[in-house]
C-alpha cells in the first residue's frame, strides 16, 4: 500500500463547495487584495488565537520580515534563535541587515533550549560602556527568537524570564504550531500569543493552509500592531503618503476566504492528527520498536490542554535514518528531514563563522530526523503499514 507524506486533497473535498462558492463570489466583485474578507478572516483568526490583533500577511516568512522591520531590527543588531529550523527565521534576520546567533536545541523537544540560551547570553556576551548588551562581535543583541518547531511550543516560561533579565525583546516563530498550547505560570497560552508578537505560516501543508502561500501575525499591543498594519503595505497611510519604508506583505481575499472557511475545523483536524500520532506510539509499542526508535516527546501532555501538541510533524530518530528513510521509499512510504542540516552550517551563512560541532544537539538532530505520514484522513491501516515496514527495517 502506498502511503503519501501527505494527502491534502481529502480535505478539498470536504470543503471544496463552499470554497468554490466563495471564489466566485471574489472573482465576481473583483476584491482581491485586503478588503472585507481579510478583515472577516482576521477577526476570526484573532478569536481563535486569543489575540486582539491578527493581521493578514503574505507569508509567513512575510510575517517575520515585517515584525523585524516594525521593531527596527537591522544593521548592527543580532538577533538569537534556533539553528534547527526551516531557514526563513534566520533569512529573516538576515534579510533586515541583523546578525542571526544561534544557540542549540533541548534533544527531546527539538525547541531552543533555555540552557544554551542563557549560557550564550552569559558567556559570550557583554555589556558595553552605554549598558547594551553586545555579542563578541559588538552587535548589540535586541531579540529572540524562539520556533515552535512540529507543533509543540518552546519553553516559554524559561526563555521569557531569560529574555526579560536580559531586557530582549521576545518574537516568537509560530508558523508550525498555531493553536498549539503551552501551560505557562499565567495559565494556558497559544502559540503566538507569548510574546512581542507571533508569526504564522499558512503555506498548503501547514495545519491550517492555504491554497498558495499565507501568513499572519499576532500581536497584542495596540500601537504595535498599526505599525505590523502599516509596514504590510509599505508604510503607507493615507494613500500615496508614506511614514516608514515597509513592504508589500498584503494577504489577498482569495487565501483568507479559504482560511475563514477553513478555520472552525482547525481544532478538529489538530486532534485528528494527536490521534494518529497515539496510534503510532501503540503500534510502536506493540511491535517493540520503542527501544530502536525514539518517539515525539509531550512535555504538556497532563495539563489539560487542548491543544498539548498539533503534531504539525511526527518526528522520529534513528542514527539509521538514511537507510531507514531509503527502505520506506522502496515501499512506497512518504518520509521526509526536517533538517538535514542546521541553519549555523549552511553555505548562506559561513561568514558567520560557525563550524561542525558547535552545536551538537542540532547536529545530532540533523543525523537522525525523520517525519513520518501525519494528517487527519490517515488510515490506521495506513499507519500499520508505516509501523510494519519500519519494523521489517530494524529486523
Ligand atoms: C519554522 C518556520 N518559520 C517560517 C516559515 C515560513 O513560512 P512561509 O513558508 O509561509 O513563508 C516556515 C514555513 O515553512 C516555518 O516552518
Amino acid at each position: 500500500m502506498r502511503v503519501p507524506l501527505l494527502d491534502l486533497s481529502a480535505q478539498y473535498e470536504l470543503l471544496a463547495e463552499p470554497i468554490r462558492r466563495e471564489l466566485d463570489e471574489i472573482l465576481r466583485t473583483q476584491n482581491f487584495i485586503l478588503g472585507p474578507k481579510v478583515e472577516e478572516f482576521e477577526r476570526a483568526l484573532g478569536e481563535y488565537c486569543g489575540s486582539p490583533h491578527a493581521i493578514g500577511v503574505s507569508s509567513g516568512t512575510d510575517a517575520l520580515l515585517a515584525i523585524l522591520m516594525a521593531l527596527g531590527i537591522g544593521p548592527g543588531d543580532s538577533v538569537v534563535t534556533t539553528a534547527f529550523t526551516f531557514f526563513a527565521t534566520a533569512g529573516c534576520v538576515a534579510r533586515v541587515g541583523a546578525t542571526p546567533c544561534f544557540v542549540d536545541i533541548d534533544a527531546p523537544t527539538f525547541n531552543v533550549s533555555p540552557e544554551s540560551l542563557a549560557n550564550f547570553l552569559e558567556r559570550q556576551c557583554r555589556r558595553n560602556g552605554v549598558g547594551q548588551l553586545v555579542d563578541k562581535t559588538g552587535n548589540i543583541v535586541r531579540a529572540i527568537i524562539p520556533v515552535h518547531l512540529f507543533g509543540l511550543c518552546c519553553a516559554m516560561d524559561e526563555i521569557n524570564a531569560i529574555a526579560t533579565s536580559y531586557g530582549l525583546t521576545v518574537i516568537e516563530d509560530a508558523a508550525q504550531a498555531i493553536g498549539a498550547e503551552y501551560p505557562g505560570k499565567a495559565g494556558g497560552r497559544q502559540a503566538g500569543t507569548m510574546s512581542a508578537a507571533g508569526s504564522l505560516s499558512f503555506y498548503p501543508s501547514k495545519n491550517l493552509g492555504a491554497a498558495g502561500d499565507a501568513g499572519a501575525i499576532i500581536c497584542e499591543d495596540d500601537e504595535l500592531a498599526e505599525r505590523f498594519r502599516s509596514f504590510r503595505q509599505h508604510g503607507m497611510e493615507p494613500r500615496y503618503f508614506h511614514h516608514v519604508i515597509g513592504g508589500n506583505f498584503r494577504l489577498d481575499a482569495m487565501q483568507a476566504a479559504i482560511l475563514r472557511l477553513k478555520l472552525p475545523y482547525l481544532n478538529e483536524w489538530s486532534a485528528a492528527r494527536r490521534v494518529v500520532a497515539d496510534v503510532y506510539r501503540e503500534e510502536f509499542g506493540r511491535v517493540g520498536l520503542t527501544n530502536k526508535i525514539t518517539l515525539p516527546s509531550e512535555p504538556y501532555r497532563d495539563f489539560g490542554l487542548t491543544n498539548h501538541h498539533i503534531y504539525h510533524q511526527f518526528v522520529i530518530r534513528t542514527p539509521d535514518r538514511n537507510e531507514l528513510q531509503r527502505a520506506l521509499a522502496s515501499r512506497g512510504i512518504g518520509a521526509a528531514v526536517y533538517y538535514p542540516l542546521g541553519l549555523h552550517e549552511q553555505e548562506c551563512f559561513a561568514s558567520l563563522g560557525y563550524h561542525a560541532g558547535d552545536l551538537p544537539e542540532t547536529e545530532r538532530a540533523a543525523r537522525e530526523v525523520l517525519a513520518l505520514p501525519i494528517y487527519p484522513e490517515l488510515t490506521r491501516e495506513m499507519q500499520r503499514e508505516v509501523v510494519h515496514a519500519i519494523a521489517e527495517f530494524f529486523a
